[in-house]
């Protein structure tokens, strides 16, 4: 259908940008979604099946350009990775003879999480190994990698500034360490972990308040032995002894709980909202989000379907509800770290103030996602405010002005964000990209179509 641009599509730097993405407000969004294959379990699969002895089979994994750059990664690293069907994939692993010095530079592109983990990963192997990624991976911080990584021994790296590109070169003589990250990361736990795989002695790593746990529980899959011990309340300290090997698994990916958060809340903030979205990862240290909802007045429902790799799955229902402005539980900010964006939306809807603190981390997402959902947030006629760690937003008690053009910062999650809140509100929302979206959720604005909504270039 023919299609006009409407209202005030000008960015802030007073440009008209050639062609924008345009979400329409619509009555209803309505249907049942498959969630996509989760996206740490789909990395973590792939670096996992191509380190163990034999051939791994997997089933819904997300084929997502951060996922598919891991998995070339780990073919120039030795392994043969090998798409059977639509996210089905085999991958025969390196196992004992170890990996291989790669022949190219690697490129993860837009990937923190497939970056980061090889850096542990290949750490361990006498081998000499470039890495790259785009603007936005190039200034990210890698120190928090490579200080644990030095601290076990013999790592030496090109480029002092710790962003990339730059070169691990690898040793076989790392030792294991105890290790406390400064910052709650799952990435620099995991990074670690898989070191200690290749070290001496025991790998110990001690989490003030726990992350993500993938990690842990794959390895365990593909027959490693992982302790995990709680410490206080909400920390935990896991160690695994070196010189483990991993054997091939066949595995089923769990739904993605994070790229399920924008669909559940596209059908708690649509006026007739009535989604499902089946196969959802049920996992406290990826929850967060969906306790927050539900303290801001989502009653959401849950169905257990089984589990998958591990991984207790739900089917999830959200319908529309009117939300009220929550201060954000801290405890539950490493829960939910990527759904900081899309909760920045849900705020803008409700009556009240909403205010997140203890979230310093988002600062060095794909974007800086405090300024990102601020700018965002104003840009629709929102009240939005930054703090140093975190953000705070006053609530419209119901559908924001809208309107407004973001930019996305090539950042995937501030992008479907602004979409969704363009379904619900008082009037159409624009951002300048959407070419990013795939690197995670390649499907998004299909299910988006699928529920109803409105999304258009114009
Ligand atoms: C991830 C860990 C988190 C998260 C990212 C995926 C992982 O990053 O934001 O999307 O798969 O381990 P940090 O470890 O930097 O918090």
């Amino acid at each position: 259908h023919a299609v006009k641009a409407p209202f005030h599509v000008i960015n802030q730097a007073g440009n008209v940008p050639e062609m924008v993405w345009t979400s329409r407000p619509v009555t209803a969004l309505k249907g049942v979604i498959r969630a996509p294959g989760d996206k740490s379990c789909s990395h973590r699969a792939l670096i996992f099946g191509g380190l163990a002895e034999g051939r791994s089979r997997f089933t819904g994994l997300l084929e997502g350009e951060d996922v598919l750059r891991t998995g070339w990664a780990m073919e120039a690293l030795g392994a043969t990775v090998t798409q059977t069907g639509p996210g089905a994939w085999d991958v025969t692993g390196v196992g004992r003879k170890g990996l291989g010095q790669p022949e190219n530079v690697l490129d993860f592109g837009n990937s923190g999480t497939g970056s980061r983990l090889l850096m542990g990963l290949v750490s361990g192997y006498a081998i000499n190994v470039e890495m790259t990624g785009d603007a936005s991976l190039r200034g990210r911080p890698m120190n928090r990698i490579l200080k644990p990584l030095r601290l076990m021994g013999g790592l030496d790296t090109a480029g002092p500034d710790g962003t990339l590109p730059f070169a691990i070169v690898g040793t076989e003589s790392l030792k294991g360490i105890t290790y406390t990250p400064p910052i709650a990361s799952a990435q620099v736990k995991s990074a670690v972990l898989l070191a200690g795989l290749n070290a001496a002695g025991t790998t110990i790593v001690e989490e003030a308040r726990q992350t993500r746990d993938h990690t842990e529980r794959m390895l365990r899959g593909f027959g490693v032995t992982v302790g995990t011990e709680r410490i206080g309340a909400e920390g935990v300290r896991v160690s695994l002894e070196g010189g483990q090997g991993l054997t091939a698994i066949d595995a089923a990916i769990p739904g993605d709980p994070s790229s399920a958060a924008f669909l559940i809340a596209a059908g708690i903030l649509s006026p007739a909202g009535d989604v499902m979205v089946e196969g959802v990862m049920s996992n406290p240290t990826r929850s967060g989000f969906y306790d927050v909802a539900n303290l801001m007045g989502a009653h959401l429902g849950a169905e257990e379907m089984g589990d998958a790799a591990g991984e207790r799955l739900i089917n999830i229902h959200a319908g529309a509800a009117p939300l009220s402005g929550k201060a954000v539980p801290e405890r539950l900010v490493p829960s939910m770290i990527d759904e900081f964006p899309i909760l920045g939306v849900m705020a803008a809807f409700a009556e009240g103030e909403t205010v997140v603190t203890g979230a310093e981390e988002l600062r060095v997402k794909e974007s800086d996602r405090i300024g990102a959902v601020v700018a965002m947030l104003r840009a629709n006629g929102v009240e939005a405010e930054e703090r140093p760690d975190g953000f705070a937003v006053q609530g419209c008690g119901g559908p924001p002005p809208g309107g407004g053009l973001v930019e996305t910062r090539h950042d995937h999650r501030i992008a479907m964000s602004a979409l969704v809140m363009g379904t619900a509100a008082q009037n159409p929302v624009s951002v300048d990209d959407i070419s990013m979206i795939a690197t995670s959720y390649p499907d998004f604005l299909t299910h988006m179509a699928e529920l109803g909504a409105d999304i258009v270039e114009v």
